[in-house]
């Protein structure tokens, strides 16, 4: 019996959350401590069984899941004209559940690469995130693309709606990251749609604001990339994309408690990552920034997990 598997990581946003769904760049990175893992196996029986363990207690997000990877499985059994009789596929993840950590896309991007790893195909990481779009077009209302693109490249990236990825060339300064989990999971989906409602009601503020929004990637981008790229500088666009993103209506206490815990600490700049409401808090540090300090204030400020990521030089 043939046997594969597929891998994906997780993935913060650093800059342009939501403002990304409107066309603005954003800009996010992998997160490798944390993945998805789907097993799949040809067997001699006959149907497709997904099995979920990890979701079994979360009804809905286990029954999106199977309907995600059943999708991603119909279509690229069809893209490579193979028949599977009998196949099983497996689905292993220690990303948090929808706390904007990736975790839909990963599922997705694993399936793509699980299959293809089956039939021995080949498939750029860009044919695999277009693909794994499919998938997360299920779990999510309309998403951006960006989650399914980062975790796909495994690269930083710099994204814009129905233009693509661009990977970032990283200068030589390291940018450490503390994430810190709220514990606290939010439907992206319906967060997007009730932003949608309010940008219907009142257009001109809330084009502003993404526009601003979209300004602080660019600009986060071009510190990313300098020579002597400043944490600081960095810091100020996370934390003025904060600010815009309480304007937005998406931050809630708990992740403004964690942000205000992260500052105290010496954080460079701390901001929500992903749709908000919940989820988790990134927390850059800044050159003199004590790590274990940072960490400990912000389990003390109500973190019920506390993860790390760097963006490491591109030499
Ligand atoms: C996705 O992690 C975050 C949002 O920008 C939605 C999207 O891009 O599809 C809120």
């Amino acid at each position: 019996m043939k046997r594969a598997t597929g891998r994906a990581p997780g993935k913060i946003i650093l800059v342009g959350e939501h403002s990304v769904v409107y066309g603005h760049p954003a800009i996010a990175m992998p997160v490798q401590s944390v993945g998805a893992e789907l097993v799949t196996e040809l067997s001699r029986n006959g149907g497709v069984r997904i099995e979920v363990p990890d979701l079994k207690g979360d009804a809905q997000a286990g029954k999106r899941a199977v309907e995600a990877v059943k999708r991603l499985v119909d279509r690229m059994l069809g893209l490579f004209r193979e028949d599977a009789q009998g196949l099983t596929l497996s689905v292993r993840s220690d990303i948090p559940i929808a706390c904007g950590m990736g975790s839909s896309a990963a599922l997705c991007v694993a399936t793509v690469r699980a299959i293809c790893d089956l039939f021995g195909r080949h498939l750029a990481d860009e044919e695999i995130a277009s693909l794994a779009f499919d998938g997360e077009r299920i779990f999510h209302d309309s998403p951006s693309g960006i989650d399914n693109h980062v975790v796909a490249l495994g690269k930083p990236i710099y994204f814009v709606k129905r233009k693509g990825a661009s990977p970032i060339k990283v200068g030589p300064t390291a940018f450490r990251f503390l994430i810190a989990d709220t514990g606290i999971a939010s439907p992206t989906a319906e967060i997007v749609a009730e932003v949608r409602e309010s940008h219907v009601v009142d257009r001109a503020r809330y084009d502003a604001l993404f526009w601003e929004m979209g300004s602080m990637s660019s600009m986060a981008r071009e510190v990313i990339r300098a020579r002597a790229g400043s944490r600081a500088e960095l810091g100020m666009c996370m934390d003025r994309n904060q600010e815009l993103l309480r304007s937005l209506g998406v931050s809630c206490d708990p992740v403004d408690r964690l942000v205000v815990a992260a500052k105290e600490a010496g954080a460079a700049g701390a901001k929500l990552t992903g749709a908000g409401r919940g989820g988790n808090v990134i927390a850059l540090l800044g050159d003199d920034t004590d790590e274990a300090a940072l960490s400990a204030a912000l389990r003390a400020a109500g973190a019920k997990q506390v993860l790390e990521a760097e963006l490491t030089p591109s030499g």
